[in-house]
């Protein structure tokens, strides 16, 4: 590990554990956990052919060591690596399946976009806009690249945009929403995105989804009675994902949240 890396991996233990807590977890543990996001035991390709087809960028795995944009999230930050594209297709799909989302309703929102393989895809479903959000400076840029320079024939939203923003202090636009996350950030991140989003949805209510991928943080939705969970599924991935996916698992696992209208417990 570089110096870099353990000093970002000890300022993270010192600000959520204490001087105690890190002691104790350096004497049992080190600092280099082996997470998913962490310690990928799998060779992939190095550039997704999603890339080569569109002529954009959008492959890579990037530790959050290695996107400190200066901000105090960065000690948050789960990490870049990009949507498996069949995987969020079935997810995009089931929404118009299952549940006949009228896309050109609702404007789609990924909170944690990197550089915008996600907006991309979904620009290929009839949302009236899409918005990505991203804390990293590098990133975005290089999400508003590809937004510029993508030419993908089945897009069918203009309206994509990457702003450079900490999620936390995103304010959510108006009308029916869909929120996609692909395991952006930690809790503390988390909740105080989730309130911010209630608060809106107080203000507002209406009809909102949370597609959640690798959702670590469940329990935090399972327990705020503004959602209600419609799945919890695995969705497989092309041989062609696989052979550019840094993790062992085969599929993308994801979690589907509705908004539920404040005080009557009703789904919307
Ligand atoms: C796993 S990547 C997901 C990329 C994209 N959503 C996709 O599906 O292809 C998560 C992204 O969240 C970003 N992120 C982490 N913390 C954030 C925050 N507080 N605000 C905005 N973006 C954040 C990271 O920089 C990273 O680019």
């Amino acid at each position: 590990m570089n110096l870099r890396r353990m000093r970002h991996r000890l300022r993270k233990s010192l600000a959520q554990r204490g001087a105690i807590g890190t002691a104790t977890m350096l004497l049992h543990k080190g600092l280099w956990p082996s997470s998913r996001t962490c310690d990928p035991p799998k060779e992939y390709l190095a550039v997704h052919p999603f890339d080569q087809q569109f002529g954009v960028e959008t492959s890579g795995l990037i530790f959050a060591e290695d996107l400190l944009s200066g901000k105090r999230r960065d000690l948050y930050n789960a990490g870049y690596f990009g949507v498996a594209p069949s995987a969020f297709r079935q997810i995009l799909d089931r929404l118009k399946d299952q549940l006949q989302l009228e896309f050109a309703k609702y404007t789609f929102v990924d909170l944690g976009s990197g550089k915008g393989r996600a907006l991309l895809i979904a620009a290929e479903y009839p949302f009236c806009a899409i918005v990505g959000v991203e804390l990293s400076p590098k990133l975005h840029a290089i999400a508003a690249a590809n937004i510029t320079g993508y030419q993908g024939p089945a897009q069918q939203c203009r309206n994509v945009r990457s702003i450079e923003a900490d999620a936390t202090e995103f304010s959510f636009p108006a009308g029916p929403l869909v929120v996609y996350l692909w395991n952006p950030f930690e809790a503390p991140v988390f909740s105080c995105v989730l309130a911010n989003l209630e608060t809106a949805l107080a203000r507002e209510p209406r009809e909102v989804y949370i597609l959640y991928i690798q959702p670590d943080l469940d329990p935090l939705l399972e327990a705020s009675s503004s959602w209600r969970k419609l799945w919890h599924d695995e969705f497989q991935m092309s041989e062609e994902d696989y052979a550019a996916h840094a993790f062992p698992p085969r599929a993308e696992v994801c979690s589907a949240y509705r908004s539920v209208f404040p005080g009557s417990g009703a789904p919307l």
